[in-house]
């Protein structure tokens, strides 16, 4: 009887085992500035101290992407892309209103897939942008009610300055967003233990930290680790030479925070604030950083006191970089490494423990078909041209054979892509930018939307070039240098043959659709 009945739950044992649960965290406007990333090949200075003790524990067990780019340097379009695992020109989201669903096409986000894979799929904080651009956090990817954290509105009320540190006491009083978003996290962990381990349902527990967006809101004890003598300025506060205009973006919501519209700085090109004011910036994102990693360690030792580490994969990632006055530019919006550079690592349980470190070009569409690969769900087939009618496909590529060899190139470039609004009032130009292993290229050309999305290469706005051997910090463009006129030519054919052509690891059935 024993026997028989063992035998007969083996089947049942078997398929739990190989579900692993997900725990899918992710910071809003967090670049590389994480003690992980130190190295020669991050090209802006890391802060010397950064203290990230928890996420840089994470790294060192997890599969590390030392240049993952995104597809897009802001919210929505960053976030929309990776979620769907396609790239701005197919989701057609460019701006922070518009919903993928309603002009994109209806496609199957990485959290809805694991539900509809039969996980326990529950999402916190910001996932997708909020409100229009998800139709309120696109509720068909989550199977529970969704959460947000109730003091929101009061930590990012126009009335809160560009940066606060905030006391123990005001903390009991007004618990900080990104706190609340921990609570929680850790509650709806426990809730969703006792399935996952008895192997009833596998869980995707999606949790999106706020910080260190604007502002910079932290509690005052993280400035301990960076004394103000630690604090240094750029030293390139200055628009690269010979730089088009139109790779420039003033960030206009830094400059209308109450206590910096006082200061009466245009932000114009080569026009920054006064030293002082970048200094305190400065410390005060470093600390939002070092107050997410803090909260990160919590919901990871909860994962761990629940006994569900050995069985839950870790993905982290930054949805975008951000400019800290490195060429006199704020935020993000730029098709700039240090705007499209951002952090991202998986952790999977029995792979990567030891810690692997890839220095390959990565993208953030290929963190779907990772994940998918990783959990052992069917994996994604590559998207053809036109995909608006394919609710799954994929546009980037897996990266799990990174795990067993981090030097393989998976692809020649990463591609990104920002657009601008000239003279009129939509998107009629976009920047289409290209990170190779030695260059960044990029070519500003009028854009049509609806219906064509695409852009017109005989009408140019700018190009840029920059050297990232020479010239890591991208402070010169030498796309009119003509001892660099043999490099630009064979740039520009690669941006312009676009991503798939660019695609290394290839399976012989997708060399029709790479065409
Ligand atoms: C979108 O796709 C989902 C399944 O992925 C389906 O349930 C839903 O009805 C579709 N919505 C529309 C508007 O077609
Ligand atoms: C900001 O203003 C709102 C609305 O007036 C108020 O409720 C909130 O307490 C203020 N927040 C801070 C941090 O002062
Ligand atoms: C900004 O400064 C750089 C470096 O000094 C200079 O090459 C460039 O022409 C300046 N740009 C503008 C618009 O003033
Ligand atoms: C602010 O800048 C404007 C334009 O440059 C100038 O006219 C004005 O005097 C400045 N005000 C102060 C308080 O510096
Ligand atoms: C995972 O951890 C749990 C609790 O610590 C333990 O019972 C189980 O054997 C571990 N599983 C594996 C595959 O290591
Ligand atoms: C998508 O499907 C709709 C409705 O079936 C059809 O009208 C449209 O032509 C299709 N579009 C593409 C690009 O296949
Ligand atoms: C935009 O308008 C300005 C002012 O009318 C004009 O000088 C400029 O050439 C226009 N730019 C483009 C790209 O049309």
């Amino acid at each position: 009887m024993k026997i028989i009945g063992l035998i007969s739950l083996l089947p049942i044992l078997n398929f739990c085992d190989g579900r692993k649960n997900v725990l899918f965290l992710v910071a809003d406007d967090m670049r590389p500035e994480l003690g992980c990333y130190y190295g020669d090949d991050f090209p802006s200075k890391i802060h010397p101290l950064m203290h990230t003790p928890n996420i840089d524990a994470l790294a060192r067990r997890s599969l590390l992407l030392k240049r993952a780019y995104v597809q897009q340097a802001v919210c929505s379009p960053s976030r929309t892309s990776l979620l769907t695992g396609r790239r701005p020109d197919t989701t057609h989201i460019y701006d922070l209103h518009s919903y993928f669903r309603d002009i994109g096409g209806n496609f199957t986000t990485i959290p809805q897939y694991f539900k509809m894979n039969g996980y326990t799929s529950v999402g916190m904080g910001k996932i997708f942008h909020q409100g229009h651009a998800s139709n309120n956090d696109d509720p068909i990817s989550w199977s529970m009610p969704y959460f947000h954290a109730p003091n929101q509105a009061y930590w990012i009320n126009s009335n809160v300055s560009s940066w606060r540190a905030v006391s123990e006491t005001e903390m009991k009083e007004n618990p900080l967003p990104d706190k609340q978003i921990t609570d929680r996290a850790m509650e709806v962990l426990k809730n969703v233990a006792p399935d996952a381990k008895s192997g009833k349902k596998p869980f995707f527990v999606a949790v999106g930290f706020h910080k260190p967006h604007l502002p910079f809101v932290f509690p005052d004890k993280m400035l301990q680790y960076y004394p103000k003598e630690s604090i240094h300025l750029p030293d390139n506060e200055y628009a690269p030479v010979n730089m088009p205009e139109i790779a420039w973006r003033n960030c206009k919501g830094l400059l209308m925070k109450p206590d910096l519209q006082q200061k009466n700085v245009t932000m114009d090109m080569n026009v920054t604030f006064p030293s002082q004011v970048t200094l305190d910036l400065r410390r005060a994102y470093y600390s939002a950083i070092s107050w997410i990693d803090s909260l990160i360690g919590r919901v990871l030792t909860e994962l761990d006191d629940l006994g569900l580490s050995n069985n839950t994969i870790v993905s982290f990632f930054g949805d975008h970089g951000w400019q800290l006055g490195e060429h006199g530019a704020w935020c993000k919006m730029t098709n700039f490494e240090l705007a499209t550079h951002a952090p991202m690592m998986i952790h999977i349980p029995g792979m990567t423990e030891g810690g692997i470190v890839s220095e390959e070009l990565t993208e953030f569409v290929d963190l779907f078909p990772t994940l998918a690969e990783a959990a052992e769900l069917s994996p994604l087939q590559l998207c053809p041209i036109t995909s608006s009618n394919i609710s799954l496909c994929r546009e980037g590529t897996s990266l799990m054979p990174l795990i067993k060899e981090p030097n393989t190139p998976l692809k020649r470039a990463a591609f990104s892509q920002y657009p601008r609004k000239v003279n009129d009032t939509i998107f009629n130009v976009m920047g289409y930018t290209m990170r190779t292993e030695k260059y960044r290229y990029t070519e500003w050309a009028k854009f049509s939307g609806a219906p064509a999305y695409g852009p017109d290469w005989n009408i140019l706005f700018g190009v840029e070039l920059y050297d990232h051997q020479t010239d890591p910090d991208e402070n010169y463009n030498r796309a009119m240098d003509s001892s660099y006129a043999t490099i630009r030519q064979s740039l520009s054919q690669q941006l312009r043959a676009g991503w798939r052509k660019a695609v290394l690891l290839r399976v012989p059935s997708e060399s029709d659709i790479l065409g």
